[in-house]
């Protein structure tokens, strides 16, 4: 533990400010795609949505050799039934979706004018549920919320990220989710950046830690550890318990907003969920 400890303490020294300090999201994100590309000339860009996987070529050979026969294909069929099984009144999830759900998945988070919030996949599944007399899912981290978005979302696989940040309560869940993302936390005083930017790349007990640059486009993604599909919420419990700061609850506003400032960050990048990580 004391040589982890002194690890990070290393790793929390460096800091690059000049990609945080910038004034609006749309020079936010030329500067912090511009650092990966000026930090990683190698890597092409559509490579960043297989997380750590882009930046180490051993990582990559063993995944590539998992993924042919891909752990998350039985959940992922769970969800395909599960969207198509009609509700009790009859209708299925595809009635409560733009364009029956196909291809819209790329487009969220987003501003939701009528109940003034940013509205993620798994707050639309549960609304779904709830406007056709079923019960929301209680577990927001696995399980049939995380097979049904994973559903959602391969039904846009490919296609690139790409959110509307115009409504101005968009505008300030950014803001709000760009202070999280860059704010140090927890008893080791480590922000999001401090691990997925300055350190992007480097090892850390044995994992490779990825570019942000690429955060949430594989999500729900089917963790070995678990043995199960996870949604992109219980990473960021996860991530804030490594640094023993108090994890917030999933779908909680200050998730939507983290997840707001990641997914504009990936602007570009092609949705690749779900996927594999170790
Ligand atoms: C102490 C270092 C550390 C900090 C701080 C940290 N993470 Fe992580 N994070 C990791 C490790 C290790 C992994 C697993 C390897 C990887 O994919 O980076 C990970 C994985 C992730 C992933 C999954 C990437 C993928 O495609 O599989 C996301 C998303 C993520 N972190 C977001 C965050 C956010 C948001 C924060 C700030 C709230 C944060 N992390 C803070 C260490 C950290």
């Amino acid at each position: 533990m004391k040589k982890l400890l002194l690890f990070m303490a290393a790793l929390a020294a460096l800091t690059v400010v000049s990609v945080a300090a910038q004034a609006s999201p749309q020079s936010d994100l030329k500067a912090f795609q511009g650092y990966f590309k000026k930090r990683f000339p190698n890597v092409p860009f559509d490579d960043y949505a297989n997380g750590a996987y882009a930046l180490n070529a051993n990582a990559r050979a063993q995944w590539q050799s998992i993924m042919l026969f891909p752990p998350y294909e039985f959940e992922l069929a769970k969800g395909k039934k599960i969207w198509d099984t009609p509700f009790k009144d009859g209708k299925t999830f595809a009635s409560c979706f733009r364009n029956g759900g196909v291809d819209i998945a790329q487009h969220y988070p987003y501003w939701d004018p009528h109940t003034r919030q940013v509205r993620t996949i798994e707050m639309d599944i549960n609304s779904c549920r709830r406007r056709n007399g079923e019960k929301p899912y209680k577990n927001l981290t696995a399980g049939p919320i995380a097979e049904v978005t994973a559903y959602m979302k391969s039904m846009s696989r490919g296609k690139p990220v790409s959110i509307d940040l115009s409504a101005p309560g968009m505008q300030q869940a950014y803001e709000r989710g760009k202070r999280f993302f860059w704010a140090r936390r927890g008893q080791l005083n480590f922000s999001c950046a401090t691990c997925h930017v300055d350190n992007a790349g480097k090892f850390i007990r044995g994992n490779v830690l990825s570019a942000a640059l690429g955060h949430g486009v594989g999500f729900p993604a089917y963790r070995a550890k678990f043995g199960h599909l996870i949604t992109l919420d219980k990473r960021y419990m996860g991530c804030n318990k490594k640094v023993r700061a108090a994890p917030f609850k999933p779908q909680s506003e200050e998730y939507r907003d983290l997840e707001v400032y990641e997914t504009y960050m990936d602007t570009g990048l092609p949705l690749d969920a779900p996927s594999y990580r170790p």
